[in-house]
């Protein structure tokens, strides 16, 4: 096959994480004879930087014209603490969501055995975890109404909904638990809020046409808690913009680390990306995860219908899992860096899987295997 990607290295350690991804995926397409062509653009507060929005024309151009784009992450420190900052590097992605229509984001959760004792959570909830979020990425309370009165002292942002927009998620979100293990839990705050109440009637009258997938309720305080509790509860997760933001966090905790964890954003386009945020205090250190954003080309290529070529990469992020080839947010003690784990995933890709490795040669930075 051959595709057009536009890729948003973006801030912080984005760049970093995307250098490696693009590794794996040139890796897979040498591998599987496919063509993928690259168009790198600005968005964030690096493009804020050189043009003064974080959005440019020419990157939204890119990015419709495009079959995928691939991003790092954005942010920067000097916006978070300036509450005034006109143009923000956030506002980027949010535009960028919006104009691609990318409606949901989906979220996959899982514990890899190799690491489930570096786990803040105590290893028995560990067991079975294996669930995807879907969190629907284009309306709610980030694209409501935003207001400041005059005197700066009442502000307010509205959360709404309209009924198509619970639904094309909704089914999806369905669809998906259809292929896995069925059950599908709606996450809301019906106890209290209006749009809560009206996703749990659209996702109830919906429930129609899957009766073969088990519906169930929760609201979001619970939620996060059983997300602790009993992660493997959970099969596929439903819910509004704003808890799928705080819950897909909660969750990577899961994982052993947010680092881990990739996401696909799709509706009229499809956009992958990191769940991580671009964490400047990392930047340039050689330290960064890259494995959410190599994990993030699974996902792309699983959408491009490569299936064998995603389990590919999925299968050499397991192997360097399971050897103990980490980077530091998974294990402070003994951890490799962020390119030495990119190059290990493209030697597994290439050489299936290996037998014998010297790990002292990896930590060095030679070439790996055999
Ligand atoms: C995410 C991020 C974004 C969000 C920010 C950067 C606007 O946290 O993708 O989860 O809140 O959606
Ligand atoms: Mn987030």
């Amino acid at each position: 096959m051959e595709k057009q990607l536009t890729v948003i290295s973006g801030d912080g350690i984005g760049p970093e994480v995307t250098r490696e991804a693009i590794k794996v995926l040139n890796a897979i397409a040498h591998k599987f004879e496919h063509h993928f062509h690259y168009h790198h653009v600005l968005m964030g507060a690096c493009a804020i930087e050189k043009t003064g929005v974080a959005l440019p024309e020419d990157s939204l151009d890119s990015a419709l014209k495009s079959d995928a784009v691939l991003l790092g992450a954005i942010g920067d420190p000097r916006f978070d603490n300036d509450p005034t900052a006109k143009v923000r590097p956030e506002q980027g992605l949010l535009q960028l969501r919006k104009s691609l229509n990318l409606f949901a984001n989906i979220r996959p959760v899982k514990t890899y055995s190799s690491i489930r004792h570096l786990s803040p959570i105590r290893t028995p909830q560990l067991h079975d975890v294996d669930f995807v979020i879907y969190r629907e990425l284009t309306g709610g309370i980030y694209f409501g109404e935003k207001r400041l009165s005059e005197d700066g002292t009442t502000a307010t942002d509205l959360c709404s909904y309209q009924k198509y927009e619970i639904e094309r998620i909704a089914r999806m979100a369905f669809a998906a638990a259809r292929q896995r293990r069925k059950k599908l839990t709606l996450v809301d705050k019906a106890n209290v809020l209006e749009t809560s109440r009206l996703w749990r009637k659209t996702v109830r009258d919906l429930h129609e046409d899957y009766p073969d997938v088990e519906l169930n309720f929760l609201y979001v305080d619970n939620a996060s808690m059983q997300l602790i509790l009993n992660p493997a509860q959970f099969d596929v997760i439903l819910t509004e913009n704003m808890f799928g933001d705080i819950l897909s966090d909660e969750a990577s905790v899961i994982s052993g680390s947010l680092g881990l964890l990739p996401s696909a954003s799709v509706g009229e386009k499809a956009l992958f990306e990191p769940i991580h945020g671009s964490y400047p205090q990392a930047a340039n250190k050689d330290i960064a995860n890259p494995l959410g954003s190599i994990l993030s080309v699974a996902m792309m290529l699983d959408h491009f219908d490569a299936h064998e070529e995603a389990a590919a990469v999925r299968n050499a992020v397991e192997w360097t899992l399971a050897n103990g080839f980490v980077t530091r947010d998974i294990d402070s003690m003994n951890y490799y860096g962020t390119s030495t784990i990119g190059d290990l995933v493209v030697d597994i890709i290439n050489n299936e899987m290996p037998q014998h490795i010297n790990k002292r040669n990896v930590a060095l930075g030679h070439t790996t295997i055999i």
